[in-house]
């Protein structure tokens, strides 16, 4: 099947959500796409952050077949063999005590928003009304259902659907004043990303995250962290707030949790679990047998890969700075592990990048209008990433106007032809 037959169909039978590139891709291997037209691309955005050991890898394969063959779905009446064990490794990585599987990132945040008030529902301290209040912060992204859209700190999500949940006040990143502004007892959760990722990787400073912790603590309010997108390894640790030495009372993952399928997690303390009984939230197809096999897999990858994130990021980290330092038209260098972002001095640059680079084989993608964002496999190696570094030192130079790409391509040897068979 063509490119322009799947784009001329899509067109009239879709939705029109998405923007796509127009890049057809049919198969992947490590850290490598390939599209119709048998051109090899590096992926250095894995599926946002889903295909986080890459493609085809050999264990998810195998744990992928073999589960198949034996049961795929089951429905939450009943028992299988794998949610306890993957609960139980969550538990172990987070210091959390328990966990709801459900299908996607949205998904699993909604989850912890329904527990906040459930939690203060059970604990009505303040005597006449439960606590209902959520304190989210400006720029965040928690996923497209109304309440994550209701937390979400970005008009353009939000405006089109409104009137959305009440009770959300948004207080800035790392305004300790207004944190302190905002919070008072009718404040059931304050609710963050550790590192925002959609709003162009700003990691939480250790003072507002201590801050946030202290203030929920004293009002038994909760404090429940979004790593849907920093979490699972991708900063070098099994969850980014462990960098921080601050243990929340609720976190949400999703992404990379199973490889490519769709699975995504509240974690969650013994106590506030306290305020959920039978009937209370559910899902028919959240931790299904298949996913939660291969969940189970993915975090026995992970686990060998965590000194190798860290590695490798600050080896692409040292390269962004060299390259900062370089091009004036490079603002900043932000991130951790492999969760990185190069903030540039225009949109249109940013644009024209992203662009150059997919052209010459490389995948990137740009957030927050002048953020390139980079959130490659954790497989990736030392090699690969220069080649990346090569293509934006070049791509950097653009005149964002006037360059046809050809030329720009025909000064270096591109990915896709190094790799060509
Ligand atoms: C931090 C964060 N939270 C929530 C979501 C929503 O996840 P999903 O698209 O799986 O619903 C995303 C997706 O990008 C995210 O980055």
């Amino acid at each position: 099947m063509s490119l322009t037959h799947v784009m001329r169909s899509e067109a009239d039978l879709l939705l029109p959500t998405y923007e796509r590139s127009p890049v057809l891709f049919q198969r992947g291997r490590g850290v490598h796409l390939w599209d119709s037209q048998g051109k090899p691309y590096l992926d250095f955005l894995s599926g946002i952050g889903v295909n986080a050991l890459g493609y085809k890898h050999p264990a998810i394969q195998k744990t992928l077949l073999q589960q198949s063959r034996k049961l795929i779905h089951i429905s939450n009446l009943f028992f299988h063999e794998y949610q306890a064990e993957l609960a139980r490794l969550l538990a172990k990585i987070s210091g959390l005590d328990r966990a709801f599987f459900c299908n996607s990132g949205t998904e699993a945040w909604e989850g912890a928003l329904k527990l906040a008030r459930a939690y203060a529902h059970l604990h009505n301290s303040n005597g006449h009304k439960p606590k209902w209040r959520l304190i989210a912060l400006d720029n965040s992204f928690h996923g497209r259902t109304f309440g994550a859209l209701a937390t979400t700190g970005s008009p353009k999500y939000r405006a089109p659907f409104a009137p959305l949940l009440p009770g959300v006040i948004f207080v800035k990143l790392n305004d300790l004043d207004g944190l302190k502004r905002q919070f008072d007892s009718s404040v059931c959760a304050i609710c963050l990303e550790t590192i925002q990722g959609e709003g162009g990787i700003h990691p939480v400073s250790p003072a507002f995250l201590e801050l946030a912790r202290k203030l929920t603590k004293q009002s038994d309010a909760l404090l429940i962290l979004d790593e849907i997108q920093c979490g699972l390894g991708r900063t070098g640790r099994h969850f980014a707030y462990q960098h921080f030495g601050v243990q929340p009372d609720i976190v949400t993952v999703a992404k990379p949790l199973a490889a490519g399928l769709p699975l995504g997690a509240v974690l969650t303390t013994d106590r506030v679990a306290r305020a959920i009984h039978p009937g209370l939230h559910g899902t028919t197809f959240g931790g299904g047998p298949l996913a939660c096999a291969v969940a189970i897999e993915f975090l026995r990858q992970m686990d060998k890969l965590l000194g190798h994130v860290k590695q490798a990021g600050d080896y692409f980290h040292a390269q962004l700075q060299w390259l900062a330092a370089k091009h004036a038209t490079v603002l900043e260098i932000r991130g951790l592990g492999l969760m990185l972002a190069m903030e540039l001095d225009s949109a249109d640059r940013a644009k024209a990048v992203v662009r150059q680079l997919l052209e010459q084989g490389i995948i990137i993608n740009r957030t927050h209008e002048t953020v390139l964002r980079f959130l490659p496999p954790y497989i990736v190696s030392n090699k690969e990433i220069d080649e990346v570094i090569q293509a934006l030192d070049v791509a950097l130079n653009l005149k964002i106007d006037a360059a046809p790409m050809s030329r720009v391509i025909g000064q270096k040897q591109t990915a896709a032809s190094r790799l060509r068979r």
